[in-house]
This record gives structure tokens, C-alpha cells and sequence, in this order.
């Protein structure tokens, strides 16, 4: 089968596509004859070097894919071959083959077709387990999600509107600024031209509820005190460094909290909890077209190097997807 491989780390030039013997699966997983395979920042930092797939997942780039069931394991129960799935995966989705657990596959949604069912799990797993398991989001609070464009910050602001949430997020460029007002958010700050801390702090004065962020840096000391009594900052990244010279007095006195969490580490009984709150709270709202899976560009695999020169270049708005 053809998938995508690197012989050490680097930039986009060291992926290249080569001939590898399809994956065997055990009684408990499926292959996917993969269509498509959604690209996310954390692929980028893995070719980079700086993150090794966990001990017994696939050294091949690509945490979630869609496809069709080509074969199945004697113990799976809920697929047969021929199905139309997506799968959250333990690597090796930019390949044409790709083995998935039963607990974290999933038939696509209504009305939701291949293409985009490759961009739901990876952001949509990572977001509800962030901002509704991890933060107890509830109604109508105030969250703050820096990265309002990203994979993840899309599925965020979506997954926000269905909590009646009053949103911040920030952005790079005015365009990007126009994108989150298409989709409801009222309070978004271009950060190269916007001051998005002084910004909240005059007009929020009781603070923010829980802020979903990935960059880090001099974002941290600004969360904290953005927050209010009993808030929660919730990092998924640190795009700007985490390591930082931080006053911690704020926590004590406002009673914060400070978490986190990678997915990719989880076992698959944990995530396959989050994929059966999806299925129930979510996946109706992608039926319905409440929630939409925005793809900024689709890619052919033999292309890779590209599509991943375009997450890097940070001009996209929404999913980069692989067409395998
Ligand atoms: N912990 C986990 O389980 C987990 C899982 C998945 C992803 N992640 C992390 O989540 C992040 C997003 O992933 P993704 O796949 O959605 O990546 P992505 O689409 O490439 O998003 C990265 C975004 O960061 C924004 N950004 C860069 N500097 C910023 C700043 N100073 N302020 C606000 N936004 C900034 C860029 O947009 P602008 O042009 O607006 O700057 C860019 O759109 C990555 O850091 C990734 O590693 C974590």
C-alpha cells in the first residue's frame, strides 16, 4: 500500500511517499480502506521530531481518518465490511490502509460526506474532553479560545454555540476575524492589531469562566488574570513556549485551577467515553447542519509535502485534509 513516511526528522521535504505491506489487525480492530485523512499541528511536530508516537501505535503520521471497512477483527460487532466510517486512530492514517479500534470508529453522520467526516475526530474528541470533561462547561459562560480558525478552535467555537456560551477568541488576520463573525462569535481580537488582554479586561470586569488555550508563552500570565473566581485555564498546547516566569498569586487569591491534557496518551476506553458523548450531544447538530466541518484545502497524498507547507504557513482557516 502506499503511505506517507520520513527517515528522520525535519521539514515538509523529508516526508515522502513509499510502498509498505498493509497492517495486520487483531480480533478487536477493523482496516479502513482510508479516503481521506485529516492533518493536524500535532503531525507537523511529530515529523519535527518532538513527538513520538506512543509505544504500540503506527510511526505513520495521521491521528483520524475516513474511509470504508475492508476488513474486520472476529470479535467486532458493530461494522461489517463495505461500511462508511471515520476513526479516531493511533497513527497511520496517511496511508491507504489503516487500522482502527472498534470503540473509536465511528458511521458517519447524516448528511456528512467522507471528505468531511475526516476532520471531526481528532478536533472534536480533543475540544469536548477539554472544554466539557475536563472544564465542566456549562451554560452560559464565558469562555475565551485563543486560535479561533485552527482545527481545534473551529470545533471549539461550534461546540460553544451549542452551550449558549458568550465567546472571545483571537486571531491573526482581519480575515480570519471575518470567518468568526460568519459564525457567531461576537468578541474577536485580530492579535497583531488587537490587545486582546487590555480588551477583555476593560470590558469583562468579573473575568472569564474558562479559557481554551494553545499558545502558551506570555499567554499564560494573561489568562490567569483574565480569569475570574474559580475559573479554569485549560492548555492543549504551547505553541509559544511552556516555560514561563509566572506569579502564581492569582491562583491562591481567585482560586483557580490550571490543566490539560493530550489525547494522543489516552487509552482507548477513555476515548471511546468521549466518542459516545459526541454521539449523543454532537453528532445530531452535524446531522441537522448546526455544526459544519469547514476544510480550507484537500490535498492528494502524493502532494503531502504541500499540504503540510500550508499548515505551517498558518494561512489556513479550518481542516487541511489528505486525499489518499
Ligand atoms: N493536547 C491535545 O490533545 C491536542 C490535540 C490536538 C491539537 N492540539 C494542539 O492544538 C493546537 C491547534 O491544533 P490544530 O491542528 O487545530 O492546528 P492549526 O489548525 O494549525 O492551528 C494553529 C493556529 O494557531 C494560531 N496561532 C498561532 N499563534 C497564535 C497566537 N499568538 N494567538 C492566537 N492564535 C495563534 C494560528 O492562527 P493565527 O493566524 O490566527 O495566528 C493557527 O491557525 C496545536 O498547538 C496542537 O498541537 C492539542
Amino acid at each position: 500500500m502506499k503511505a506517507v513516511h520520513f527517515d528522520h526528522p525535519g521539514p515538509p521535504d523529508v516526508l515522502k511517499v513509499i510502498d509498505l505491506k498493509v497492517p495486520e489487525i487483531n480480533k478487536k480492530q477493523l482496516l479502513i480502506n482510508v479516503k481521506y485523512a485529516g492533518i493536524n499541528r500535532p503531525d507537523i511536530v511529530q515529523r519535527q521530531g518532538n513527538y513520538p508516537a506512543p509505544p504500540g501505535h503506527s510511526t505513520i503520521l495521521g491521528l483520524e481518518v475516513s474511509g470504508i471497512v475492508k476488513k474486520i477483527g472476529s470479535e467486532v460487532k458493530k461494522f461489517k465490511v463495505g461500511d462508511r466510517v471515520a476513526a479516531l486512530v493511533n497513527g497511520g492514517g496517511y496511508a491507504e490502509c489503516c487500522v482502527a479500534e472498534e470503540e473509536i470508529t465511528f458511521k458517519i453522520p447524516k448528511n456528512i460526506s467522507l471528505q468531511h467526516a475526516a476532520t471531526i475526530p481528532e478536533c472534536y474528541f480533543t475540544v469536548w474532553s477539554n472544554l466539557v470533561m475536563r472544564g465542566k462547561l456549562t451554560e452560559n459562560q464565558k469562555v475565551l479560545v485563543h486560535g479561533g480558525t485552527s482545527g481545534i478552535g473551529i470545533s471549539a467555537l461550534q461546540i460553544l454555540r451549542l452551550f449558549k456560551s458568550d465567546v472571545f477568541t483571537t486571531v491573526g488576520t482581519d480575515s480570519k476575524k471575518k470567518f468568526c463573525k460568519e459564525l457567531g462569535v461576537q468578541n474577536i481580537f485580530n492579535y497583531n492589531k488587537e490587545d486582546f488582554f487590555e480588551e477583555i479586561k476593560i470590558r469583562e470586569k468579573d473575568g472569564i469562566d474558562i479559557i481554551l488555550d494553545f499558545v502558551g508563552g506570555d499567554y499564560i500570565s494573561k489568562n490567569l488574570n483574565l480569569l475570574k473566581n474559580d475559573g479554569k485555564l485549560i492548555n492543549i498546547g504551547f505553541q509559544n513556549g511552556s516555560k514561563v516566569n509566572l506569579n502564581l498569586m492569582k491562583v491562591m487569591l481567585k482560586r483557580l485551577t490550571i490543566t490539560g491534557s493530550t489525547l494522543r496518551v489516552r487509552n482507548t476506553s477513555f476515548k471511546a467515553q468521549i466518542l459516545e458523548q459526541l454521539k449523543k450531544f454532537v453528532f445530531p447538530y452535524f446531522e441537522n447542519g448546526k455544526i459544519k466541518c469547514y476544510i480550507d484545502s484537500v490535498f492528494k497524498i502524493d502532494d503531502v509535502i504541500m499540504s503540510h507547507k500550508r499548515l505551517e504557513d498558518g494561512n489556513h482557516i479550518g481542516k487541511i485534509v489528505l486525499k489518499i
